[in-house]
């Protein structure tokens, strides 16, 4: 996981498009027949390839497309991609943006390109939320993160070979290169946070422990000057009162940890943003045991955990000038002699008692001490993000991570980033009618109970947040893929680091 990518802005390209080696060369061509000046360039020297396919029908530039043509000896590049870029008449959205650069990185990887030359025409833009540098953005992370491959196989032969080292983008443009190249930085920063993410996610439950979590924390705060890292191991979170997280681990011999990361990029004193991810390791569902069908996946329910991991990585790499709390709070889930059992009650850190009717319902009850412990930070807003739920996927799919706030402003920023970000979420209430649900005859409240899932999951949570602006994003559907593409998404990387940069 290692390697980077080497992204660079180079304006000169477009006027070097020939002469300019590189495994692949992409020129975006506009929809109507009219070539700007780089596609025509490459249309000469290919004895008009580019005009033959469109009036044969077979590429017409519409948003998104993609096609190949022959190089020659004419030109420099091994090989040349077309990609769409729609009517240069028409703005384009963001869901265009995408589609185009996702096409880009696609041609790339489609041929196992190493090096990669990107010639891109100018553009307009349906929002003012979009500009050249926000597709630079979106171009970046996407390209970062095909630069990614999960090689840990623990299997020295069996390292697989890692394409797209170097790319280099021009794109037509008014703005200055400075503008550009900050937008490409970003994207590039947001990619590489998810891969961090998509890497501890991908990575066994056999290894990627509480103790790995907290230990990966700590190198990356040692990468960073302004980021710094403290774990608290079982005896100390003894000390602070968190019984109800350290119920989880009960079962486990793994030591639970809670994680403080800190990245200090603003005024001393300043109050920060805070947020706090749910790291399982491995959910077995403890005494209330999971089904074995697809058990192995419940190593991807520390997702939470890897996005706070991957996101303090990103706002260290931009240097970003305000303040932010990063909270992880770890335990494994394991059913054992001394695991808690349906029934229990436990005290949490902020004095309520916890009725425990389901051992699997176990995300919340390391959360509620970790969003306690976090008070102490006198934090602007909370966001927690945790794999909380099924029910979110009955509710929302694979494609949209769920909300849920006590605070409107908050829920709104969140749900804006999301969108800018390409990293959507939508909000569920947890109106009071909601709350009755978790009524217990033994405790303060019941660990589960009613029918919306999701939503009572985030009741349970707003009553260890009401000391600030709190939301909550169940990511359950959207943290990792499942099927032939099983493995981390590097989500909600992009939408929590849209939010911090948005506050900066
Ligand atoms: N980690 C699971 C939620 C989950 C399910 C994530 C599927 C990803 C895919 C969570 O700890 C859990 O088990 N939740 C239970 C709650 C229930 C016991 C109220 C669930 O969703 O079934
Ligand atoms: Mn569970
Ligand atoms: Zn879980």
């Amino acid at each position: 996981m290692k390697k980077r990518l080497a992204l660079t802005l180079n304006q000169e390209l477009s006027k070097n498009l020939i002469k300019t080696k590189g495994d692949a060369l992409v020129i975006g061509v506009n929809e109507g027949r009219v070539l700007n000046a780089q596609a025509a360039s490459i249309d000469t020297v290919t004895q008009g390839a580019i005009k033959k396919l469109i009036k044969r029908g077979e590429f017409e530039g519409k948003v998104g497309q993609m096609s190949y043509i022959a190089t020659n000896d004419g030109i420099a590049a091994e090989r040349i991609f077309l990609v769409g870029c729609g009517n240069a008449k028409n703005a384009l959205s963001s869901d265009d943006l995408d589609k185009i650069s996702s096409a880009i990185t696609n041609s790339l990887s489609s041929k196992k390109s190493v090096t990669g030359l990107i010639c891109l025409p100018s553009n307009k833009y349906d929002s003012k939320e979009l500009s050249d540098s926000s597709f630079l953005q979106k171009l970046g992370t996407s390209l970062e993160n095909k630069a990614y491959t999960y090689d840990a196989k623990l299997n020295k032969k069996n390292k697989s070979i890692n394409y797209l080292k170097k790319v280099s983008v021009s794109l037509e443009s008014k703005d200055s290169d400075t503008k550009l190249k900050k937008g490409l930085k970003t994207g590039q920063a947001i990619g590489q946070g998810m891969n961090v993410a998509k890497e501890l996610a991908n990575l066994p439950g056999n290894i990627c422990t509480p103790t790995y979590l907290a230990n990966t924390s700590k190198s990356a705060a040692n990468k960073y000057e302004k980021l710094s890292c403290r774990v608290y191991g079982e005896k100390e979170m003894k000390k602070m009162g968190m019984d109800c997280l350290l119920s989880v681990g009960n079962g486990s011999a793994e030591e639970s940890k809670l994680i403080s990361m800190s990245y200090m990029g603003g005024k001393k004193g300043a109050r920060p943003y805070a947020i706090v991810g749910k790291g399982i390791t491995f959910d077995t569902g403890g005494i209330s045991l999971k089904p074995p069908a697809t058990m192995d996946e419940m190593k991807f329910d520390m997702c939470g955990a890897a996005s706070v991991i991957g996101t303090m990585q990103v706002v260290s790499e931009l240097k970003l000038p305000i303040n932010i709390v990063g909270i992880v709070a770890s335990a494994e889930n394991m059913p054992g002699s001394k695991a808690t059992k349906p029934g229990d009650v436990v005290k949490t850190m902020s004095g309520q008692t916890v009725e425990i009717l389901n051992t699997d319902a176990e995300g919340r009850l390391v959360l509620a001490d970790a969003l306690t412990f976090v008070e102490r930070f006198k934090p602007i807003s909370v966001v927690d993000i945790a794999t909380l739920t099924g029910a979110v996927i009955m509710a929302l799919g694979y494609s949209t991570s769920g909300l849920m706030s006590n605070n409107e402003d908050l829920a709104k920023e969140l749900l804006a980033a999301g969108v800018k970000a390409s990293d959507k979420a939508w909000q569920l209430p947890i109106w009071d009618s909601y709350q009755k649900d978790l009524d217990s005859n033994f405790a303060d409240m019941a660990n589960i109970g009613g029918r919306a899932g999701t939503i009572t999951a985030a009741c349970f949570l707003s009553r260890f947040a009401e000391n600030y602006p709190w939301a909550h994003l169940d990511v359950a559907g959207t943290a990792s893929y499942k099927g032939a593409a099983k493995g981390g998404s590097g989500r909600p990387v992009p939408l929590l680091s849209q939010y911090l940069i948005d506050k900066a």
